[in-house]
């Protein structure tokens, strides 16, 4: 038998919880540039390079097509299953209503890799350009304190170090989860103008960019495959996809604001697809860019490529204020990533399937403060001691993963509930979500053996987890009704 969380009851939670009460006020124009805001950060920033110097070479700007169309299809499923239970929620609420408890605790347990990892991965590339801009000033951190011990720098004098942990990513995820903590409103002004600068930072690199390559650095466009499977030649293309699909991740976050926004019908599509889209523009001209201005051999092992490409020009002095847009621009995705894994494991305890004290809610700052800390440490010790390439690619399989299961999802309910209103249908079902699932899951397959590891391991954690502890515990599986008291932690 499949326990689902009945409809009524989600409905009466988001009523209770001041949920309800959300007024119809985003246009499909907030929507997109909701969409970028939480889209645009390290994939782009940091990952470009890396799958250019180890997957793609310059034909990256290929790489970041094939990941925005497996995004493309996702996204209408998840537009339709956003559109269909208009809650603020995640891909968790709507499989526990539709496709039953044990999918929803799959979803949920795997979205820990997008959120929890992700702000890791987003940590690690603040914590390059951060070194970057202290260098500038003169201000050196130990290199052995900014990188994981699988990594090594060079200095100076020709010795090589081996870093111990990554202190300044530590830094900023334990000062975002104490700002959590504390409930700040990210107003909407402060998120408007990081867009804008996140996208002036763009558009001046391409400008200023654009003049200086050297179609040199763009010979072979498609560097010959090294004979190793996802190495450079299309596998290489693939495989660049499957990194660089971190750039897209944060396009879901339309989806959450389904029940906020005018028009739902129009403006879901519109707001996942017009991110999509513009996002897409502007990541193949960036790469483009960066891969003509350096060889992409030089961005190996680096996590800040922007400092190099753009030292190559003569307008080296953009670098600090470039760096500073940057930065700021992954502290809002970090904040946004803390801020929704605190909020699922929250809704997960409420509904019995992980202990209270996830949704254990601070007395005068009413956020789930416990939930905040746990994840401090957590994502710290990834922050710390693993490297970026090797969270990020457990950050992209784990939302691959998600999204087959969204796109599986909307099928399983067009057969099982098809009847139940849809404001908004995605085109052409089967053909959609079928081309998702098989463009994901190609990403997910040229992925190294390693990462579909990690994957296997974690999702085997999370078995043991529900069949040992949230079986027993679940609240609709035992006949009672998940009914909140406590206030929903309030936005960040
Ligand atoms: N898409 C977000 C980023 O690239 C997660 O940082």
């Amino acid at each position: 038998m499949r326990f689902k969380k009945p409809l009524n009851i989600l409905l009466q939670e988001a009523s209770e919880t001041g949920e309800g009460t959300l007024k119809r006020t985003l246009s499909s124009f907030n929507l997109v540039t909701m969409g970028i805001g939480a889209i645009i950060g390290a994939g782009l920033f940091s990952l470009t390079g890396l799958a250019a110097a180890n997957n793609a070479g310059p034909a990256v700007t290929i790489a970041f097509v094939i990941g925005a169309i497996g995004c493309a299809f996702a996204g209408l499923c998840y537009a339709e299953f956003a559109s269909m239970i208009p809650i603020a929620g995640s891909a968790y609420t709507y499989s526990y209503a539709t496709m039953g408890e044990f999918v929803a605790w799959i979803i949920g347990w795997d979205l820990v890799l997008e959120y929890a990892l992700g702000a890791a991965t987003v940590s690690i590339s603040w914590s390059q350009y951060l070194v970057k801009l202290l260098h500038y000033f003169n201000l050196h951190i130990p290199p052995q304190f900014t990188m994981s011990p699988w990594e090594s720098a060079t200095l100076a004098d020709g010795t090589v170090v081996s870093g111990y942990c990554n202190l300044p990513a530590v830094f900023i995820i334990v000062c975002l989860s104490l700002l959590l903590i504390r409930g700040s409103k990210e107003s909407a002004f402060v998120n408007n103008l990081l867009v804008v600068l996140k996208v002036a930072v763009v558009l001046i690199f391409i400008a200023v960019g654009w003049q200086f390559i050297k179609p040199e650095n763009h010979t072979p466009y498609i560097p010959e495959n090294t004979g190793e499977f996802g190495h450079f030649g299309i596998s290489g293309i693939f495989r660049g996809a499957a990194v660089v699909f971190f750039a897209f991740i944060g396009f879901d976050a339309v989806s959450t604001a389904a029940q906020e926004a005018k028009d739902p019908k129009r403006g879901m599509p519109i707001g996942i697809i017009g991110s999509l889209l513009v996002c897409t523009v502007l990541y193949v001209l960036f790469s483009h860019v960066m891969t003509g201005l350096a060889n992409y051999t030089e961005f190996k092992d680096s996590a800040a490529p922007v400092a190099i490409a753009i030292a190559k020009t003569p307008y080296a002095w953009l670098q600090e204020g470039i760096i500073v847009a940057i930065l700021a621009g992954y502290t809002s995705v970090i904040l946004v990533m803390l801020m929704g894994q605190s909020r699922i494991f929250y809704t997960m305890s409420k509904d019995g399937l992980l202990p209270k004290v996830f949704s254990d809610v601070h007395k005068k700052f009413k956020t789930p403060y416990k939930a905040n800390l746990f994840f401090a440490v957590f994502v710290s010790l990834f922050a710390a001691f693993v490297p970026v390439s090797v969270v990020g690619e457990m950050v992209s399989i784990g939302t691959l993963f998600a999204f087959v299961l969204v796109c599986i999802g909307v099928m399983v309910m067009r057969k099982s509930d098809p009847n139940t209103p849809r404001p908004f249908r995605a085109p052409w079902v089967p053909f959609v979500p079928i081309a998702g699932i098989i463009i994901c899951l190609s990403m997910m397959v040229s992925l190294p053996a390693d990462t579909w590891i990690r994957l296997a391991v974690w999702m085997a954690l999370g078995f043991i987890i529900y069949f040992a502890y949230s079986k027993h515990h679940s609240l609709i599986r035992n006949g009672k009704v998940a009914v909140p008291k406590d206030p929903e932690p309030p936005m960040a």
